[in-house]
């Protein structure tokens, strides 16, 4: 087992309440988007697209590990913030509604982000196709291209824990079922025997059959986006918690666990793409990293057997080691940017004009929040698998 350095989880922690402060201070009402590493200046969104809900949920983090009304009142304020995009027809909106709002339920027992988390949840369930098996990606999905109605994407199971913390909340079993179909449908899409990962999909909308397999924002289509396999891995994690019984779903998690553990570089943050010919000259995807930190730390609790969970939680804690001694700042001497920022994330490679936030070594807001999870995890603050 790798020793539990406690301390280092707490100083990483603090070093990012640095950066959280700062940001706090520099916002007015537009939601941190992504920043580039060299300046850390923000760019902003207006409603908070589908990254926005990863910003209150740093701040639900801190109302609850500090007890401070300052994180609680600006977590309040910043959730309620979202409340313009409950009704979007976007599968993305589940990540915003769990983690910038439901987490209020969650970790804080905040009334209003449990009336408006429902709210979105409803609209979330009713996106949902029975004919496809799936909640499409939908008309108002954020990707750059080829989003609407029949199209699909290991991304869109990020409508998954907000379904499940809303049936757990209102008692209503069509929440998780929706949320059991629709996890199974889009793993069975996705991911490959193998293992691996592809992004995206379209879909006959007569009769759901697969039309096509693609990527909007990886190397290829038969390529290996680092986000693909965290997105796919994470909430795989999430889905089981919530359903222990489901072999299927674990015989996935544990395949695609063991194939980013296979190929990972031996420093343990991946590349933003596992397929790029000019690696390693070509750039890291930390959010990626991050967000595969948070799957092996909830597989270290839900795998079948000791051994196994022992294997998952070394590789979490050697995993967030990795981010926090290599990419939170300060990250070398002389080091003049803020304490507590996750640097090195590729948010989109793609540099085409039709593709949206092209940026590369970046602090995204959405990985700084999975580190952080993960930090409060292995701090002892939440257990990895209750969120
Ligand atoms: N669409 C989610 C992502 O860019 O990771």
């Amino acid at each position: 087992m790798v020793s539990t350095a406690k301390p280092r989880w707490e100083q990483a922690i603090e070093r990012m309440r640095c950066r959280v402060d700062q940001t706090l201070e520099s916002l007015q009402s537009e939601f941190p988007h992504w920043a580039e590493a060299a300046t850390g200046t923000w760019t902003t969104t207006v409603d908070g697209d589908w990254t926005g809900g990863a910003w209150p949920g740093m701040l639900w983090l801190f109302a609850r590990r500090t007890g401070s009304s300052r994180y609680l009142d600006a977590a309040r304020l910043w959730s309620s913030r979202l409340e313009p995009r409950a009704h979007l027809q976007t599968a993305f909106k589940g990540f915003g509604f769990y983690y910038g709002v439901a987490l209020g339920d969650i970790l804080c027992a905040d009334k209003d982000a449990a009336t408006l988390a429902l709210d979105a949840a409803q609209s979330l369930k009713g996106q949902y196709d029975p004919r496809l098996g799936l909640i499409p990606l939908g008309g108002d999905a954020e990707e750059s291209e080829d989003v609407g109605n029949c199209f699909s994407s290991i991304d869109s199971l990020q409508a998954v824990p907000l379904l499940f913390w809303a049936a757990e909340k209102t008692g209503e079993a069509s929440f998780a079922d929706v949320a059991a179909r629709h996890t199974t449908r889009v793993l069975d899409i996705h991911m490959r025997p193998d293992g691996s990962i592809v992004q995206s999909s379209e879909l006959n909308p007569a009769n759901g059959k697969v039309v096509r397999h693609f990527t909007h924002k990886g190397f290829s289509e038969s390529s290996v986006w680092a986000r693909a396999q965290a997105w796919g891995l994470v909430y795989a994690a999430v889905a089981l918690a919530h359903r222990p019984q489901e072999k299927r779903w674990m015989e996935q998690l544990i395949a695609g666990a063991d194939w980013w553990l296979s190929h990972v570089p031996p420093g343990l943050v991946a590349f933003w793409d596992f397929d790029d010919p000019a690696i390693p000259n070509t750039e890291t995807d930390t959010a990626a990293t991050a967000i595969v930190c948070s799957a092996l730390l909830k597989l270290g609790r839900l795998a079948p057997s000791a051994d196994l969970r022992a294997k998952y939680q070394d590789a979490g804690e050697l995993t967030a080691l990795a981010l926090i001694n290599g990419y939170l700042t300060p990250v070398g001497a002389g080091e003049t940017r803020s304490q507590g920022m996750l640097v090195g994330a590729c948010f989109n490679k793609r540099r085409d004009a039709r593709v949206r936030d092209s940026v590369t070594n970046a602090e995204t807001i959405f990985g700084s929040y999975y580190l952080l999870e993960s930090l409060n995890v292995l701090d002892g603050l939440i257990e990895a698998e209750k969120i």
